[in-house]
């Protein structure tokens, strides 16, 4: 397994002010999930139900209260360093470094792990290409479109050759043609190079467009349905599997089991 998450808290101390005590403070809760190798999973919820705590629990930046979380067998809190470069994220928003090229955003990470120089504009270079930016690399991001800034951050992503790459709704301030069309290829490029992958979104039709399994939470984060996505649409038509993750997201049962394994 790459990912495992077993019976994983988290609480917020500081959130004191929800009056219920089986769910005061806690953004996850009972989390339990586990992700297997060229696996790519799609994460839905509605907001505020715990997406971006997980996010953060797999990347080490925050201790689970309880349970266990495991990244190619690692804790990625305590051992934080040991996964560095194995993993790498795409938010919402570019994160690109305004004083650097584009060329010079990609190849950021790789300079960070002091990759040699021709070595690391050769993988930039490449990455810049593999997206279609190759004629950007010399430009500063400001001077790009949305669209293509999250093309940079992309192609930043894979220029250091992790393992797992994640996604906290990467595309969602994009334009519709712009998200479908980069959500595509982020589908191609995870599934050529072989990543595992775990993607967070709002959008249904996002998820089944990149998900292999789609995982819906409730809050506090828990898992309350999984769909395997080729499976469901051998059974189903894709309207009618998207309604069934909209009723599943949207029931307020707070208690329901794992309800429907498609
Ligand atoms: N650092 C923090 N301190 C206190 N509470 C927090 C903290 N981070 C998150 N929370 C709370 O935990 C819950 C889950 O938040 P989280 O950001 O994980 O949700 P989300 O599913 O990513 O939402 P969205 O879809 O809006 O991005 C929320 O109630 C939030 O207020
Ligand atoms: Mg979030």
């Amino acid at each position: 397994m790459i990912v495992e998450f077993d019976n994983v808290s988290k609480r917020f101390e500081s959130d004191g002010s929800v009056s219920d005590e089986s769910t005061s403070g806690f953004a996850v809760k009972d989390l339990t999930f586990h992700i297997g190798e060229h696996e790519l999973i799609a994460v839905v919820g509605k907001t505020g139900c715990g997406k971006s705590t997980m996010f953060n629990l797999l990347i080490g930046l925050i201790e689970p209260t309880s349970g266990s979380v495991r990244v190619l067998g690692k804790n990625p809190f305590a051992q934080f360093n040991d996964l560095a470069g194995k993993i790498s994220v795409v938010f919402q928003s570019d994160r690109l470094l305004p004083w650097r090229t584009t060329l010079e955003n990609v190849t950021y990470g790789l300079e960070l792990r002091k990759v040699p120089k021709e070595e690391r504009l050769a993988a930039g270079r490449e990455w810049l290409q593999r997206l279609g930016l190759e004629m950007h690399a010399d430009k500063w991001p400001l001077l790009l479109s949305g669209g293509m800034r999250q093309r940079v951050s992309i192609a930043r992503a894979f220029a250091t050759n992790p393992e797992i790459l994640l996604c906290d709704e990467p595309f969602s301030a994009l334009d519709e043609l712009t998200g479908a069309n980069l959500r595509q290829e982020f589908h191609r490029l995870v599934k050529e190079t072989h990543k595992t992958g775990v993607f967070i979104t709002h959008s249904i039709n996002e998820a089944i467009d990149i998900g292999d399994r789609i995982l819906v939470l409730h809050s506090p984060g828990h898992v309350v349905a999984e769909f395997s996505v080729a499976q469901a649409l051998k059974e189903c038509s894709r309207e009618q599997l998207k309604q069934k993750i909209l009723d599943v997201m949207s029931d307020a049962a707070p208690d329901r089991q794992l309800a429907k394994i498609v």
